[in-house]
Parts: structure tokens; C-alpha cells; sequence
């Protein structure tokens, strides 16, 4: 990882394996940024984004913009089917490229039509959401649902560059700046300690770098990039059992106090750990408990059908002595007890 000697502007670069980089620009008017990420040699650039977004982009290149439609049903495979066939009949060649104006929905499904469009053209993502800055943007983690589950279908596939302009977080509303903030406190345990006593600026830029540090590390996820799932046993779980009642960053605040009481019961962590997760989270203006009409059989039912699952027991991103890790086999008996400690 590389900073930029700027000091108004905080550029974190993701050094990928075979000398593959590129730029994170944070900052306020960090979107000013945008042109040099753009190919020279790019005619053409297809801007994927939502009609909620209230933000424009000029590259000064021939731009059009392609708007998709809101929500998790949006995220399907004809989504990118119709963003492909729209790309075609603007005649966008490999030589050109797309940028994804938006949140996490808008990134991942730009990403992925762009994988896939001519088999592969650039993509750089203008993120403009809290949880879009500090995860989905970055890493290159790109996809859609099926029917059957979220984000089953995708690829990876790297952009040239991310743009998190912290002035677009201006107008976003208050519940998915909570969210956001949801998603943000897991780095206070890897890595980022106390990320609350930073500015935006800083705080963001932070999470940015232990991102990239962990997607360098284990790009396509093989092991320690699942770290970036604390909190998200529990909290999927919640989303799925609550029919998404509570929003993804809400649930994993949640996720992250359970799996802090779960590391405190098989003698991984101290109170006073368990404490201080509590103190982040509710510092956060996040829930702590889960709610009452999610009944524990459901919950361990769908923490048992995680990825991460390898045998009978069920697996977990747990804190502990060597931080935060994902552990195998936990006893399901362990896992059900210790949800009464968030009732
Ligand atoms: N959002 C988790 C990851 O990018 O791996």
C-alpha cells in the first residue's frame, strides 16, 4: 500500500498481485480526480447509476448514462443483460469504459456487466455511499442474485481506480449513514481501533487501507479476505429471518456484539473486549439486541448454511488472542446459549 504525499487528498493504493494497482482517491472533491483514471485511449464512457443518485459526472469524454432501478430486485442477471444490449447498441468498444456512480447495488452490477461486456472492459467505481467507501467498492468483488441466494453470481473483477468523494455523503440519508456506520465499525478490530475519535475524512481513508491491506493479501478470498465478514454470520442471518426489515449494516451491528459474546464464551476474548464492542456499536447510534420475532432455531439454522460452513459445526470471524480470525466447528449448542446474551 502506497499514500499520496498530498495532504488534501488521501490516496491509498490496492497493490494486487503481477504489479496490478490502482488509486483509492478520499476526500472531499475527491470526484475531480475522476479524469485521470479514465484510459487515454477511451472515446466512450457508459455511466451506470440509479435515478436516486443526485450527483453527476462530467468525464469529458462522449458519456451516457444508463440508469438501473432501485432495490435488491434490480440486482439480477437481466439487469446486466439489458445493460449489455444497451452498451452494444451505443456501439461501446473494449477500448472504452464504464463507471459505476452509485452505492454497493450500483458498484457490484457495473463491475460485473463490465467483466463480462466484450469480456472485460475498465470500470472505476464514484462511490457515493458510507458502506460503498469504506467495502463494496473496493476490492473487486462484483455480482447479482438469483433466486436462490444474494450475490451468487459475479466475478472478480478490479477497477482501475475508486473515487470516494466524502462531500456525497452530504445527502445521504440518515438511515444509511447508520448502516454505513454499521458496516464501518467492524474495522475498529481489524486494525483500526478507535476509528470514532477520527474526522470523516481520516475515518474513511482508514477503513480504505486496512481494505486494501486484506485484498491484497488474499485477493479472490481463499482465506483471510473472509475476515471481512465479522459480524456477518449473525447479521446475514438477522437480514434473511427479519425479511430485510433491518437493513444489512444494521444487522451486522448486531452480528457484532454476538460474535464478541460468542469469542467471550469459548474464552477467545475478555469482558472488557465484549464491552467495548457494545460501547462502538451503541456509539454508532446502532442496535444491540435482536429482535424479538427472530427466533433462535431460524437464526442457527441460517448461520449453519454460511459460506464459510465446512463440517457440522458452525463457523465464525471470531476476535481472539492472534485478532480477528474465522474459526471452524463451533459448538452448536455454545452458538444457541449465547444468543440469550442479546435478548
Ligand atoms: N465485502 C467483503 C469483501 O469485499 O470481501
Amino acid at each position: 500500500m502506497v499514500e499520496s504525499s498530498d495532504p488534501s487528498m488521501r490516496t491509498v493504493t490496492v497493490e494486487l498481485g503481477d504489479d496490478r494497482t490502482y488509486p483509492v482517491h478520499v476526500g472531499r472533491g475527491a470526484v475531480t480526480r475522476l479524469a485521470e483514471l479514465i484510459p487515454e485511449r477511451s472515446r466512450r464512457v457508459a455511466i451506470v447509476t440509479q435515478s436516486g443518485i443526485p450527483h453527476t459526472i462530467d468525464t469529458g469524454r462522449d458519456q451516457r448514462v444508463f440508469v438501473i432501478g432501485d432495490g435488491e430486485a434490480s440486482k439480477t442477471l437481466s439487469t446486466i443483460e439489458s445493460l449489455c444490449e444497451s452498451f452494444a447498441e451505443w456501439n461501446l468498444t473494449r477500448a472504452d469504459a464504464v463507471i459505476g456512480l452509485g452505492g454497493g447495488l450500483v458498484t457490484d452490477v457495473a463491475g460485473f456487466a463490465a467483466s463480462v461486456y466484450h469480456r472485460g472492459l475498465p470500470v472505476i467505481h464514484v462511490s457515493t455511499s458510507l458502506l460503498g467507501q469504506i467495502d463494496a467498492a473496493i476490492g473487486g468483488k462484483t455480482g447479482v442474485n438469483l433466486p436462490q441466494g444474494k450475490n451468487l453470481v459475479g466475478a472478480y473483477w478490479q477497477p482501475r481506480g475508486v473515487i470516494c468523494d466524502t462531500e456525497f455523503l452530504d445527502t445521504l440519508p440518515e438511515r444509511e449513514w447508520r448502516c454505513g456506520m454499521g458496516e464501518l465499525a467492524k474495522y475498529h478490530w481489524l486494525g483500526g481501533g478507535r476509528l470514532d475519535e477520527l474526522d470523516l475524512d481520516d475515518r474513511v481513508a482508514q477503513c480504505v487501507r486496512i481494505k486494501a491491506e486484506v485484498v491484497a493479501s488474499d485477493e479472490r478470498e481463499s482465506s483471510r479476505r473472509a475476515i471481512l465478514n465479522y459480524g456477518h454470520t449473525l447479521g446475514h442471518a438477522i437480514e434473511v429471518a427479519g425479511d430485510h426489515q433491518l437493513r444489512h449494516g444494521e444487522a451486522v451491528a448486531i452480528g457484532l456484539i454476538y460474535a464478541a459474546e460468542l469469542a467471550q464464551s469459548l474464552g477467545r476474548i475478555t469482558a472488557d473486549d465484549v464491552a467495548e464492542h457494545r460501547r462502538v456499536v451503541a456509539g454508532y447510534g446502532l442496535p444491540t439486541q435482536i429482535p424479538d420475532d427472530l427466533g433462535d432455531d431460524e437464526l442457527i439454522t441460517l448461520m449453519g448454511r454460511d459460506k464459510k460452513v465446512l463440517d457440522a459445526g458452525l463457523t465464525f470471524v471470531l476476535d481472539g488472542p492472534n485478532g480477528v480470525e474465522v474459526v471452524h466447528s463451533v459448538d452448536p449448542e455454545l452458538v444457541r446459549s449465547t444468543l440469550a446474551a442479546l435478548r
